[in-house]
């Protein structure tokens, strides 16, 4: 499934990935990955991972059932993506609620609108998939996703004051919800 738009000549796109990912979108990811981690991250890691750990993590969410990946594409070049968790199959009292997480575009893809189609593009799935409800979190110092995420129409609901601890420091972190 794949959503695309033009700006200024170049093609902007997002796809979900249906099973696995093929050697090119793959490398290509990993190259997106090293680049945001070193431009400080916000998804998770903080030192950068060897070449073979981040392949076999990417290949890894892509085969999990519970784990949806999208793509972002510039001009056919993976360049972000971000990942919908959907609750385990016991879980019936959270499920309509999906969980956003690993929102990110690659430094050069930036100010381009991917992000905000990646979130489009995941809000729709998550429709589709029967979900009412997506909660998300994120450190409090990532000023351009809190921007996104509200303007989107997520709502604050809480927040951790050691929700992250990057070089020994506990950074804050906000949580966010959006009935959709
Ligand atoms: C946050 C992030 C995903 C935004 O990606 P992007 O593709 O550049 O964002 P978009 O081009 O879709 O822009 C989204 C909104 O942010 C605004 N924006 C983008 N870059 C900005 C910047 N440097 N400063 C201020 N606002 C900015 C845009 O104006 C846009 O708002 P608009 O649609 O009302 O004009 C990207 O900066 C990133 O990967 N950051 C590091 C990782 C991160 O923070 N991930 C989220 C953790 S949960």
């Amino acid at each position: 499934m794949e959503n695309a738009a033009h700006q200024k000549d170049q093609l902007l796109a997002v796809e979900r990935v249906e099973h696995s990912i093929e050697s090119t979108d793959l490398n290509d990811l990993c190259d997106a990955t090293d680049a945001a981690i070193k431009a400080g991250g916000g998804f998770g890691w903080v030192e950068l991972p060897s070449r073979d750990v981040l392949e076999r993590f990417w290949q890894g969410v892509a085969a999990m059932p519970l784990r949806i990946l999208f793509l972002a594409r510039l001009d056919g070049v993976v360049c972000g993506t971000c990942q919908l968790i959907r609750p385990t199959q016991n879980n019936e009292a959270q499920k309509h609620a999906a969980q956003l997480t690993g929102l990110f575009v690659t430094p050069w893809a930036r100010g381009r609108g991917l992000s905000r189609m990646l979130l489009d593009h995941a809000e729709a799935e998550a429709r589709k998939m029967g979900h009412s409800v997506i909660n998300l979190d994120v450190r409090e110092s990532m000023d351009t996703a809190i921007k996104l995420y509200e303007s989107a129409g997520y709502v604050q609901i809480g927040s951790h004051p050691y929700y992250a601890r990057i070089n020994d420091t506990y950074v804050a972190g906000r949580y966010y919800t959006k009935a959709l």
